[in-house]
């Protein structure tokens, strides 16, 4: 059920859509299904449809693979994003609930779903809300279990929290025995009723005839006027039919995200929950409490992942890599034995192995460092492939370029890719040797082997094995220092520059000189 709006988290977005450890709520609950179910899945959509279904469609592409970015599958070493056991899952059916009035409601949409894709309707339904991402496949299966060895008609798991305010609570026989009787909404118990602590997950398993019929009994007459699925329940003990209710073992798992603060609550216990089961793999975290690692990141065996590292999205990071701290790495395919230093930012990237970024750089989308290549600090890169044991070290910008294996590219180079209007490519062939401060104009080549002199502009291609050279003519002006330096300490005549007037040997433009008697000793003092 994914069709509701969460008003309590006054957002613009749909509830579901919210992300906890970096992927949108609704996938915990479709991912927890699909590992769940014999059979179809159905997703409830209705609020903000449209998003929630594109949430879904990606999804389906990416667990069947065709979506994968290409650039993800070239690295070898590194975990690939497909489904364990590789079985694809199909895509979940949609059922659209165009008003929300309520889960029984939104049961009722699901059922027109399944009755419509199967022709009849199934043997047993496991109910799922959208918005407990905490909800484990051990508790899920546990339920199924007791469903069974109990046949009942219903089985449901709750929760007992320390404090149970908002949730539905359950209500069990007064007279000390344990069968569950109803569930009584918040909005709807008594002053008695809401003291009780046990509340109802969510999570339901319903006999698959029992729950059609009862679905046509529901009423909305209750304190919001919905439809509650929750009402199956005390339909069931009025038919005599028997409701198995486990308690799970680890309360936190029934967390139902409505507020902000609840949502934060289950990222606190998800993040946690990632970073023990990357532990458990071989992983060393530093300080696992400063280390953020999205659910779907894969991390290789002999990492070392320092303080204060952010992993985003599908992210993975290969064996032996080590990041140090402060750098964020998003939707990014780490080779093994990488080395990402301090402060980096690294997005739709490709890192191959053995290559070392950083500290301070900055790998945007379609970045590719070839195996054994380095970039080095506050250097840029955008949809460039860097060869294999290339490097880059010093302040440089590549964009839209493609350098080959064994270039040397000097400190401050420059592509300049965009004239205002539109990008240009780059080629760098291999083995050429770049001096620092070089600007290369876009579209440019540069042929093997070739060499581009410091502080050049390359603005037409340069043949393999040429020098490339663009520079004004040096002069060098003997004396012209000391000279300067005697005519300001007898406080000669100088013009508004600074520039003494005399003699006509003298510089034309000398470097600015400070005003005030204490600066002007200064003056060439370094
Ligand atoms: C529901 C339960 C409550 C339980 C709590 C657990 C009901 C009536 N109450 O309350 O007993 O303790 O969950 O977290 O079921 N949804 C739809 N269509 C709708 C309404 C809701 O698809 O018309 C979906 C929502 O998107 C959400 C889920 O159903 O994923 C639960 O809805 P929500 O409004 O959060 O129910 P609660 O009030 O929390
Ligand atoms: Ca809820």
């Amino acid at each position: 059920m994914a069709a509701g709006l969460g008003k309590r988290m006054r957002s613009k977005r749909a509830k579901v859509l919210h992300q906890v450890a970096g992927r949108p709520m609704v996938l915990y609950a479709l991912e927890l299904a699909q590992r769940v179910a014999d059979e179809a899945v159905v997703v409830v959509v209705g609020h903000q449809a449209a998003q929630v279904k594109g949430i879904l469609d990606e999804h389906a592409g990416h667990t069947t693979g065709s979506a994968r970015p290409r650039l993800m599958s070239r690295v070898k070493g590194v975990t690939a994003h497909v489904k364990a056991g590789g079985s694809p899952v199909s895509a979940p059916l949609i059922a659209e609930q165009r008003q929300q009035l309520g889960t029984g409601h939104a049961v009722m949409q699901a059922r027109e779903a399944i009755v419509r894709a199967r022709g009849t309707g199934a043997a047993r339904y496991l109910i799922l809300n959208g918005d407990t991402p905490l909800l484990t496949d051990t508790t899920v299966q546990e339920l199924l279990r007791v469903y069974e060895e109990e046949k009942a008609a219903v089985a449901i798991l709750t929760a007992v929290l320390e404090d149970p305010s908002g949730y539905g609570r359950v209500i069990r026989h007064p007279a000390g025995e344990d069968r569950v009787m109803k569930i009584v909404e918040d909005r709807d118990a008594t002053e008695a009723e809401r003291a009780v602590r046990e509340i109802n997950v969510g999570t339901y398993v319903v006999d698959g005839p029992f729950l059609f019929e009862a679905l046509d009994r529901l009423q909305p007459a209750n304190a919001q006027q919905e439809y509650y699925l929750t009402d199956v329940v005390k339909l069931a003990v009025e038919r005599g039919l028997t409701v198995a209710a486990v308690k799970a073992s680890h309360p936190e798992e029934g967390l139902g995200i409505n507020s902000r603060e609840q949502l934060a609550a289950a990222e606190r216990v998800l993040r946690e929950r990632i970073r023990r089961r990357w532990m458990h793999k071989g992983v060393t975290f530093i300080d696992p409490d400063t280390t953020w690692v999205d659910a779907d990141v894969t991390i290789g065996r002999d990492a070392v992942i320092y303080p204060d590292v952010t992993l985003e999205g599908k992210t993975a990071i290969g064996e032996d890599c080590c990041i140090r701290s402060h750098s964020r790495i998003a939707h990014s395919t780490i080779g093994p034995r990488v080395q990402v230093l301090d402060s980096c930012v690294i997005t739709d990237a490709v890192v191959e192995e053995d290559a070392a970024v950083g500290p301070f750089a900055h790998l945007r989308p379609g970045s590719i460092v070839r195996r054994k290549a380095k970039v080095g600090n506050f250097v840029e890169m955008k949809k460039t492939e860097l060869g294999a044991g290339s490097k880059v070290n010093h302040l440089s910008y590549l964009g839209d370029s493609r350098v080959g294996k064994g270039v040397n590219i000097g400190a401050g180079t420059i592509t300049c890719n965009y004239d205002g209007y539109r990008k240009f490519q780059t080629v760098i062939e291999d083995d050429v040797f770049i001096g620092s401060d070089a600007q290369l104009v876009a579209p440019v080549k540069v042929g093997r082997r070739a060499v581009i002199a410091a502080g050049t502009t390359v603005t037409q291609d340069v043949p393999a094995d040429a020098l490339a050279i663009s520079r004004m003519v040096q002069a060098n002006r003997l004396g012209w220092a000391a000279k300067r330096r005697g005519l300001l300490a007898a406080n000669a005549p100088h013009d508004s520059n600074g520039a003494p007037r005399t003699p006509r040997s003298a510089p034309r433009r000398p470097a600015p000189v400070a005003r005030g008697k204490g600066r002007q000793k200064r003056t060439g003092g370094k």
